[in-house]
């Protein structure tokens, strides 16, 4: 069957205006400097992590590769649980505070290598795994190019983690992104990375694949006022002279919790997932 809806070119019309935005910015750089943030802010979301590595049913032999690993939020837990874990970003700043993690952690049952995955050829640059990871990391410009890399990765299963409707910051910082971050309206609003794009993508390619939608919620922990500003600033790259108009966003919004503030966001998680045996 011809279908009526080309999934993944829509995918690219979304994310288009995104990219003509950043101009020649790196991906890569993007992240590294946001690298500290990231991994401090991360380190806060244990049930969701708890939960994403549980539902995967890793098994103490299998290899795992995490494509767009971070700071290790995933593959510090799975290096705990399997043989071996390859973790693959682009982004230098994010995969150190990886390695740090894998430290503390006494972790050596793992590699890093800082490629887009766009760039990695399979056989050369990586070996194929039991199971093949994606959270929050679907970065690529050809989503269908890099899932099919992906499913060719996979002995066993693949599993990509994205949102159902709009993700965290989406919601409510939606009146923001003009006000504040000082960005053009965006195509198809915060639904850029719902599963339901993938989802027929994947249906596209054959690969009829599993979902389940989890509850997420994001608690964000803030000393003071001044910090959470600081903090947002770094994330989101907010130009300076926006600053007295997130303060009064952050003042609205932060509720007081203990000695400080917390900022809480109610959000759905979708876990993607096919084994390679339902994939043609
Ligand atoms: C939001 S973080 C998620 C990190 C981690 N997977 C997690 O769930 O905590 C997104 C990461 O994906 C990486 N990433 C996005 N697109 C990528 C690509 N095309 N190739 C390699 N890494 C990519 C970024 O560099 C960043 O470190």
């Amino acid at each position: 069957m011809t279908s009526i809806i080309n999934w993944n070119e829509l995918r690219k019309a979304m994310i288009s205006e995104g990219r003509r935005r950043r101009g020649r910015e790196n991906p890569a750089d993007h992240w590294d400097k946001r690298a500290e943030e990231f991994n401090r802010s991360t380190k806060e979301r244990n049930e969701r992590t708890d939960w994403q590595v549980a539902s995967m049913r890793l098994d103490p032999d299998y290899t795992v590769l995490d494509v767009g690993a971070g700071t290790g939020r995933l593959s510090v837990p799975m290096a705990k649980i399997v043989k071996h874990v390859t973790s693959i970003d682009q982004s230098g700043g994010m995969l150190s505070y990886l390695e740090v993690n894998m430290a503390e952690g006494g972790l050596s049952n793992y590699q890093c290598i800082q490629k887009r995955w766009e760039d990695v050829e399979l056989g050369v640059d990586i070996e194929l795994h039991d199971v093949v990871i994606a959270s929050h990391s679907l970065g690529m410009f050809d989503l269908q190019e890099a899932v099919a890399k992906m499913n060719a990765a996979a002995k066993r299963r693949v599993y990509i983690f994205t949102s159902a409707g709009k993700w965290f910051f989406d919601d409510l910082e939606e009146e923001l992104w003009e006000r504040v971050y000082d960005r053009p309206p965006r195509r198809g609003g915060g639904f850029r990375s719902d599963y339901m794009l993938l989802y027929n993508i994947l249906h596209d390619m054959g690969i009829y694949a599993n979902v389940e939608i989890r509850d997420a919620e994001h608690v964000q922990r803030y000393g003071s006022l001044d910090e959470a500003v600081e903090r947002w600033k770094t994330m989101r790259e907010i130009p300076e002279e926006n600053e007295p108009l997130l303060k009064d966003y952050l003042a609205k919004n932060l509720t007081e919790d203990g000695d400080g503030l917390i900022f809480r966001r109610r959000t759905k998680g979708a876990m993607i997932w096919w084994t390679k045996s339902e994939s043609s």
